[in-house]
C-alpha cells in the first residue's frame, strides 16, 4: 500500500496520557497504585452545572448549533472574560469548539505556514511541539530554567526571533510547571512581540487556579496592539472541573476569528449542544465552586511542595499558579536504585511506578529531563501517601 501521511507518521502519542493508561491498567489489575499523572481536577462537575446539561437534553437541545457555538454562550465569554480579565470582545470574535486542544490546533491552523518558527518556551505542555508540527510549523525551542521559576525573559525572547518566526505559544500559569508570569515580565514580553511582528497564541486555560494571592494578567490586557496579535485560549476544563464536556474556545481578532471559523465549520462542525449548555451555566451562575475548588488546591500545593522539600535527594519550586509541581531528579541521575541505573526522568517514572507504585509523569516529553511532573488534582490523602511511598522508594524500600 502506499505510504502514509508523513506528517501523520511523526507524530508521537502524547505520553501524559500513556502514563495515565499504564496506571488505570494497573489500577483496573487491582494494584495499589496512585496516580499524580492527570492532569484533570479530580473534583465532580459542580451540580448545578450538570443540571443545565440534564436540562438540554430534556428540552431537546441535541442539534447542531453554529460553527463557532452559540451566541448565549460567546456572548457569556464575553462577559467572563470582561469581568475576569478586564478583556473586551464581541461575540462575532469567539469561536468555540470541543476544548481548549482544538483550539491550539486551529490557531495554529490560521497562522502556520509550512515551514514557519513557533517559538514555545520550555518546559512545555506536551500537545504544543507535537502540534506544531502537524501544522507543518518548526518548533524552536526556548528553554527556561529553574533558577528562573521556568520563566522566560524578554531579553530570551527577543534573541530566539528570527525573519522565520510566526508566533510563540505562551502557556500562562504553565502546565508543567505551574509557573506564572508577573505583569512586568509579561509587558517586556509582549513590547518584543509588537516590535518584531510576532503572534502570541496564549493558553489561558488555568487562569482562575492561581495562588498567594498573585495577580492573573491577561496576555491580551496589556493593550490594543497586543490584543490584535493575540490568539487567547481558554475554556471550561480545568476552572469548572469539566474536562470531559469538551468545551474551550479561542478569542482572537475579527479576521483570524472568521477564518478559525471556517476551518471549524468544516473539520469539527459544531461543539457538542449539550455541552454548551452546561458551559454556559458554568460561566454566567455563581463562581463560588471556582473558589472553593481553588482553595483546595492551594492547600494541596503547599503540603506537597513542603514535604517534597524535606525529603533527601529531590526539590521543587514554590508554583503559584495551575495544580502541577515539577519535582528536581538531578541528584538521583547516575545512581543506582532498585537494581538499575537512573539515567534520566523516563527511568525514574517506570522504576517508580514499578517499586513505589505511584505515577508520575517524567519531564522528558516537556523538554525537561530532569525533572518528573506530580499533579496534585487529587485527594490530600492520596498526596500524603504518595509522598510517603517517595520517601521509602528512595530508600531502596519497595511498596
Ligand atoms: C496547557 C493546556 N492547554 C490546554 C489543555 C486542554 O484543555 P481541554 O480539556 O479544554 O482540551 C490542557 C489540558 O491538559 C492544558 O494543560
Amino acid at each position: 500500500m502506499k505510504e502514509l501521511s508523513k506528517i501523520a507518521l511523526a507524530v508521537e502519542p502524547s505520553a501524559t496520557m500513556a502514563i495515565d493508561s499504564m496506571f488505570k491498567q494497573m489500577k483496573a489489575e487491582g494494584i495499589d497504585v496512585i496516580g499524580f499523572g492527570a492532569g484533570e481536577p479530580d473534583f465532580a462537575t459542580p451540580d448545578h452545572i450538570k443540571a443545565a446539561g440534564h436540562a438540554a437534553i430534556d428540552h431537546n437541545d441535541t442539534r447542531y448549533t453554529p460553527s463557532s457555538g452559540t451566541v448565549e454562550l460567546r456572548q457569556a465569554i464575553c462577559d467572563r472574560l470582561k469581568a475576569d480579565c478586564g478583556l473586551e470582545y464581541d461575540f462575532k470574535q469567539i469561536c468555540v469548539s470541543s476544548g481548549a486542544k482544538p483550539c491550539v490546533y486551529v490557531a495554529l491552523r490560521a497562522l502556520v505556514n509550512p515551514g514557519d518558527e513557533v517559538i514555545l518556551p520550555s518546559p512545555y505542555w506536551v500537545s504544543y511541539a507535537e502540534l506544531i508540527r502537524m501544522v507543518g510549523g518548526v518548533p524552536v525551542i526556548l528553554e527556561a530554567t529553574e533558577a528562573n521559576e521556568f520563566k522566560i525573559t524578554a531579553e530570551s525572547l527577543a534573541a530566539a526571533i528570527t525573519p522565520n518566526t510566526k508566533c510563540m505559544i505562551l502557556n500562562n500559569p504553565s502546565n508543567p510547571t505551574g509557573s506564572m508570569y508577573n505583569r512586568r515580565e509579561l509587558e517586556a514580553m509582549a513590547k518584543v512581540c509588537v516590535e518584531k511582528d510576532i503572534y502570541v497564541i496564549s493558553d489561558e486555560i488555568y487562569y482562575s487556579l492561581v495562588y498567594d494571592n498573585a495577580e492573573f494578567v491577561s496576555f491580551a490586557s496589556l493593550g490594543d496592539d497586543v490584543k490584535e496579535r493575540t490568539l487567547l485560549i481558554n475554556g471550561v476544563s480545568k476552572s469548572y472541573a469539566m474536562t470531559g464536556w469538551r468545551i474551550g474556545y479561542v478569542a482572537a481578532n475579527h479576521e483570524i476569528a472568521k477564518i478559525i471559523s471556517n476551518y471549524l465549520s468544516h473539520c469539527i462542525g459544531s461543539p457538542c449542544a449539550v455541552s454548551q449548555k452546561a458551559a454556559l451555566e458554568a460561566l454566567t451562575a455563581s463562581q463560588e465552586s471556582v473558589e472553593s475548588m481553588r482553595l483546595a488546591f492551594e492547600r494541596r500545593r503547599n503540603y506537597m511542595v513542603d514535604r517534597m522539600n524535606s525529603i533527601e535527594g529531590v526539590s521543587c519550586n514554590k508554583p503559584h499558579g495551575a495544580f502541577y509541581v515539577m519535582m528536581n531528579i538531578e541528584k538521583l541521575i547516575g545512581k543506582e536504585m532498585h537494581g538499575q541505573v537512573i539515567r534520566n526522568a523516563d527511568d525514574f517514572g517506570t522504576l517508580f511506578l514499578k517499586y513505589g507504585k505511584v505515577a508520575v509523569v517524567p519531564g522528558t516529553s516537556f523538554g525537561a529531563p530532569n525533572f518528573v511532573r506530580w499533579s496534585y488534582a487529587t485527594s490530600i490523602e492520596n498526596i500524603k501517601e504518595g509522598l510517603k511511598r517517595l520517601e521509602k522508594f528512595l530508600k531502596g524500600e519497595t511498596v
